[in-house]
C-alpha cells in the first residue's frame, strides 16, 4: 500500500490531487482547515476506489496540528511514501497599500506552511525513501506587480524546494516543485486584496484557463514519480520564464509595461 499525505485538499487542486493518487491505488490522507469538505471528500474516495482514505483536521500554520497529524499517519500507517504540501492562499495589493498583517498571513500559510510539512515529515520520509512535492507556483518564477506577498512566499517556496533537492537526494527522497499558471479553483473565495479589480482579474485569468486542476494533478503525479524537479503545466508561461533566463533585459522591460497595464486596468475595474 502506497501512503501520501495531501495538505489543503479538501478543494481545488489539493482535492484533484487527492482523487489523482486515490485513483491509482494510493491511499490519502487529506488534510485540511475544512473538516466537513475534508470528511466527506475521504470516504467518496475510500468508497470509489477502495484505498484507505481519511480525513484529519490540520491549519498549516500550527505546530501542534502537525504534531498531530504525525502522530496519526504514524499509529495508522506506520510510515509516508509522500506528502504534497498544498495549502495555500493568495492576497494582491501595493507593497504601501496591502497591510502588513495580510503579507504575514500569506507567509504564513504559503512558505511557513510548506516548511512545517518539510520538517514534520522529513524523518519519516528519511527511513525509506519517497516523494515530496511542494506547490509554489508561477508566481514564484516570474514576478507579476501588486502581488509581492503571494510573489515573495512563492518565490521562497522555489528556493526551499531547490534546497532540499540535493539535501535529500542521498535518501532517495525525490524532491519537485509545482508552478503552474491560472487555472480554475476556489483559491480567490478567500484572497485577500486591497482593491476589488486584483480579485476580478485573478477570476478571469482563471475562468480563461484551458487547463483544469485534474490536468494539473495528472502532470504531479506523472513528474514527481518520475523524479522531475520542475513540474510545469502552462506553456506560454514556460516561454516567458525562458526568456526571463536568457534575454533579462528585455524580460524587465516587458514586466515594467505589463505593471503600467495592469496599474489603469486595476482602477478601471
Ligand atoms: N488556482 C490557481 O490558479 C493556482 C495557480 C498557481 C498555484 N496555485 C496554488 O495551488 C495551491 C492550491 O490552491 P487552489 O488553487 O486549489 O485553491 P483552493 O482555495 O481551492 O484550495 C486551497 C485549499 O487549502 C486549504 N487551506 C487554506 N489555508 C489553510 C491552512 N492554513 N491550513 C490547511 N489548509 C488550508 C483550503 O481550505 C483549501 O481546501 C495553493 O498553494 C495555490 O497557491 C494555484
Amino acid at each position: 500500500m502506497k501512503t501520501i499525505l495531501i495538505t489543503g485538499s479538501a478543494s481545488g487542486l489539493g482535492e484533484a490531487l487527492a482523487k489523482q493518487y486515490a485513483k491509482n491505488g494510493w491511499s490519502v490522507c487529506i488534510a485540511d482547515i475544512q473538516q466537513d469538505a475534508g470528511e466527506k471528500r475521504a470516504a467518496e474516495l475510500s468508497q470509489t476506489h477502495g484505498t484507505d482514505c481519511f480525513f484529519h483536521a490540520l491549519d498549516v500554520t500550527n505546530d501542534e496540528q502537525w504534531q498531530a497529524i504525525y502522530n496519526a499517519v504514524t499509529a495508522r500507517w506506520q510510515g509516508l511514501d509522500a506528502i504534497i504540501n498544498n495549502a495555500g492562499v493568495a492576497s494582491s495589493g501595493d507593497i504601501d497599500d496591502l497591510p502588513l498583517k495580510d503579507f504575514q498571513w500569506t507567509v504564513d500559510v504559503n512558505l511557513m506552511g510548506v516548511v512545517k510539512g518539510c520538517y514534520y515529515f522529513t524523518p519519516m520520509l528519511k527511513k525509506k525513501g519517497g516523494y515530496m512535492v511542494n506547490v509554489a507556483s508561477m508566481a514564484g518564477l516570474l514576478h507579476m506587480p501588486s502581488m509581492s506577498a503571494y510573489n515573495a512566499s512563492k518565490a521562497a517556496v522555489v528556493a526551499l524546494s531547490e534546497t532540499l533537492c540535493a539535501e535529500l537526494d542521498s535518501y532517495n527522497i525525490k524532491v519537485s516543485v509545482l508552478c503552474p499558471a491560472f487555472f480554475q479553483t476556489n483559491l480567490t473565495k478567500n484572497m485577500r486584496a486591497t482593491h476589488s479589480g486584483g480579485i476580478k482579474i485573478a477570476n478571469r485569468l482563471m475562468e480563461k484557463s484551458s487547463i483544469s486542476a485534474a490536468d494539473v494533478a495528472a502532470k504531479v503525479y506523472q513528474d514527481s514519480l518520475a523524479g522531475k524537479f520542475h513540474i510545469l503545466t502552462h506553456v506560454r508561461e514556460n516561454m516567458l520564464w525562458r526568456l526571463k533566463r536568457f534575454l533579462p533585459s528585455l524580460y524587465m522591460s516587458q514586466i515594467k509595461k505589463i505593471g503600467k497595464k495592469f496599474n489603469t486596468k486595476m482602477t478601471q475595474e
